[in-house]
């Protein structure tokens, strides 16, 4: 498979059979996606990888749940194909059929949760040493304002750590399609984190960054069919110089 038709032929798949791609296959993907960048090349994701039994009880846990929320989405989602309002009679038959048929995961597939540790909060002693010694070694173009220095160590550090765990998962999608194997990124799961660690025994420190569902596509599945058929990109908005 070329490049540009990994990049454009992956669909997220939520219908999966039932067969098991195997451990063997599962950390094949995540090796490959280890080679992502990362800020400093911290490689600062971690993965909880569920075999489909453990992800099956995962899912009846959460998954209805993490849908709760998306209900209003749907609905308007469901007027605009048909064009206008629909009666309140049928809004809810129809969301719960959209949700169920389209949105529910279905047949075996591991589920890959990546969680990464927040870098600790900028040490004041630290960065006031730090400050002094840029200034007695380096000329003056080398030396941040404290402000800066802070944001850097702080903030910003938190969001490269997490941005990078956010491209180790996007690869962990090229890295599976190219397998033949599907992916779905699910983020409806961060709603409930702290419940979610819990169950899972993850560290209440750790930032939980998306939970990966993987496994062997349903052929048979018209959602599949129709997410590969029904796919579409808007022109990207690029104001070229
Ligand atoms: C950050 C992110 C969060 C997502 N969260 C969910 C989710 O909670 N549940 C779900 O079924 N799909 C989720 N998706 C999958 C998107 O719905 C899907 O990528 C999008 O509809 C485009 O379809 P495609 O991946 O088949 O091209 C998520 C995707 C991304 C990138």
């Amino acid at each position: 498979m070329s490049t540009p038709a990994l990049l454009r032929e992956r669909r997220s798949v939520r219908h999966f059979t039932a067969a098991d791609p195997g451990r063997e296959r599962v950390a094949e993907v995540i090796e490959d996606a280890a080679w992502a960048p990362s800020g400093g090349n911290e490689q600062p994701w971690e993965v909880m990888a569920l075999s489909p039994g453990e992800c099956a009880r995962l899912r009846d846990r959460f998954e209805q749940r993490t849908w709760a929320g998306l209900v209003p989405k749907v609905r308007t989602l469901l007027e605009a194909a048909v064009g206008g309002p629909l009666p309140m009679a049928e809004v809810g038959p129809r969301i719960h059929a959209r949700i169920e048929v389209d949105g529910l995961v279905r047949g075996a597939p591991w589920a890959l949760v990546v969680h990464t540790r927040p870098p600790a909060p900028p040490d004041p002693a630290a960065l006031t040493e730090a400050g002094a010694w840029t200034r007695a070694a380096l000329p003056p173009r080398w030396q941040a304002p404290a402000s800066v220095a802070a944001f850097v160590s702080g903030p910003l550090d938190a969001r490269v750590r997490r941005d990078s765990c956010v491209g180790f998962v996007l690869s962990l999608c090229l890295a599976a399609h190219a397998r033949g194997l599907g992916t779905c990124i699910q983020y409806g799961y961060l709603a409930f984190e702290d419940e979610l660690k819990a169950t899972l025994g993850i560290d209440p420190r750790q930032a939980l960054v998306a939970v990966v569902m993987l496994g062997w596509p349903d052929p048979e599945s018209p959602i599949n069919a129709a997410a590969i058929e029904g796919a579409r990109r808007r022109p990207v908005p690029v104001e070229w110089r």
